[in-house]
């Protein structure tokens, strides 16, 4: 069943309405990584509380705990949950979203304040932190409700929804809480769910809409080599004492080659090669390295196959080196030997691999390879965070609806896809609830999420927004039952 006009029509004829909720949004700097910033995450879980009480949505802030960082002891974002509709004739569908965002900082890089948001006119963009990663999609959702709630037509489907505020820190107290809650059954805050929706990646390219039915898995080190009691003076201690910087170096050039293969023993276990009919879902997508190349900014895409470039990304695990946390990094030459140095690296996982098992591996080789340097440093291995790969069953009649609804919104069919990213509550729901997840994406695959001038095209969204409301109808309409 298609979307009522009146409601497209509202979309359409409320545009600057629509952008000003976003930059609303986006002007809280709800970074939950920054503990200097924890009000402002919970400034805007009450924010968007706020919104949907006012569209009708019952809603309730969940105390999601708390959490040790930085040296400080803070109180967890809580959980924004909410309830719509309680017609046990329709289909009951579950939406989650995140509030909070990556941090972001002029000096980045970025040619406008992010968070202010900027948009120009000229090119249709909108840029500011939390344009596509996450904020956009949400506001989707509450732009769906607002049209419904003032033109007093019924939803098609009961909704309920879960916002966290801790995605970007790796969703700290959530699946305990989704665990409680689903054992609960019908009494419980996702009883009667039929199918998940989740709003929270970016299509393939600049132009073809997506329906993304898998995700990897995460395991994020944090690999601390220690040696002097302070910082030193390198023209003093130079060359007389060993330099934990050196062993880190060392270490952390051991994890992964030039061109991407990952040098841990054990980590590629399991993982069956593309079978034919898999090869043939690469050739088909509408991508180039050309696009890979484009989004990245660069010409560094690891190979000029296709394909090869599209299964690096989907269904092969990899090794990212991100960071030396102690590690001199101002302006100037400073002559300084680090007194502890953080290497930070984190790895991709795809099924069958297990976040436990690769951390065991990682830890291992770490260690072997630390006792060969034959250093006097000390080596501290911390596990940050880690997530289970997913794939969905995209034959599923979730995946259906969301098919019929694109071709209805963009008039042409969506790429299925993998993604590379992480969002390790997807998992959560698909197992504790038993149900198909979709993940049903708003912004493009050069959005910059995470990056620098992060951005959602004003068409992305006007659209988006389209897509999720017909995404309703096509749930609720469609026959076949899961
Ligand atoms: N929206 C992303 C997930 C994502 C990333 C989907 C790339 C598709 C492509 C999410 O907000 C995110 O950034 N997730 C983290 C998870 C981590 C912090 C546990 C990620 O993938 O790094
Ligand atoms: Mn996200
Ligand atoms: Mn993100």
């Amino acid at each position: 069943m298609a979307a009522p006009q009146k409601f497209l029509d509202f979309i359409d004829s409320n545009v600057p309405k629509l952008i000003d909720r976003l930059a609303e949004a986006v002007a809280i700097p709800s970074i939950s990584g920054d503990a200097s910033r924890r009000q402002d995450v919970y400034k805007m879980g009450s924010w968007l509380e706020a919104q949907l009480n006012k569209f009708g949505v019952k809603t309730e802030a969940i105390p999601l705990g708390q959490e040790h960082i930085e040296g400080q002891v803070l109180e967890l974002p809580p959980a924004i949950v909410g309830r719509i509709g309680e017609d046990p004739k329709k289909k009951t569908i579950l939406i989650y979203g995140h509030f909070d965002v990556q941090p972001a900082n002029v000096s980045d890089g970025w040619n406008t304040d992010p968070f202010k948001m900027h948009f120009d006119k000229e090119s249709g963009r909108m840029y500011g932190r939390g344009t596509t990663d996450d904020k956009g999609p949400i506001m989707g959702w509450l732009n769906v409700l607002e049209a419904h709630h003032n033109l007093g037509i019924e939803l098609p489907v009961n909704m309920r929804f879960c916002f966290e505020g801790m995605e970007e820190s790796g969703s700290e107290g959530l699946d305990e809480f989704i665990g409680t809650e689903a054992k609960k059954g019908n009494d419980g805050w996702f009883g009667g769910v039929d199918c998940v929706c989740i709003s929270d990646n970016y299509w393939l390219n600049d132009r073809t809409p997506a329906l993304t039915y898998g995700l990897r898995g995460l395991t994020y080190f944090n690999v601390l080599v220690s040696g002097p009691g302070a910082d030193l003076h390198s023209g003093i201690f130079g060359g007389a004492v060993y330099e934990p910087m050196t062993a880190l170096i060392a270490l952390m050039g051991k994890l992964v080659t030039q061109d991407g293969q990952i040098l841990i023993p054990g980590v590629y276990d399991g993982i069956k090669p593309a079978a034919s009919d898999e090869l043939e879902i690469y050739e088909k997508l509408d991508y180039s390295v050309q696009d890979l190349e484009a989004s990245a900014g660069g010409k560094i895409a690891i190979s000029d196959d296709k394909s090869t470039v599209l299964m690096a990304r989907m269904r092969n695990p990899s090794l990212s080196l991100h960071g030396i946390e102690g590690a001199f990094s101002g302006v100037g030459a400073k002559t300084v030997i680090p007194a502890t140095v953080g290497g930070k690296f984190s790895l991709r996982l795809v099924p069958p691999q297990q976040p436990d098992d690769i951390r065991a591996k990682v830890e291992t080789y770490l260690q072997a390879e630390f006792a060969k340097l034959n250093t006097k440093c000390t080596m501290k291995i911390e596990y940050l965070h880690g997530g289970i790969p997913w794939v969905a069953d995209h034959r599923h009649w979730n995946y259906q609806a969301a098919k019929n609804a694109t071709e209805a919104v963009y008039l042409r069919s969506p790429d299925f896809t993998r993604e590379g990213g992480s969002i390790p509550v997807t998992l959560t729901f698909a197992e504790n609830l038993g149900v198909n997840v979709l993940l049903l994406p708003m912004g493009r695959g050069d959005d910059g999420a995470h990056s620098t001038n992060e951005k959602l095209d004003l068409s992305n969204y006007i659209q988006g927004t389209k897509l999720l409301g017909s995404y309703l109808y096509e749930v609720a309409s469609i026959t076949s039952k899961a």
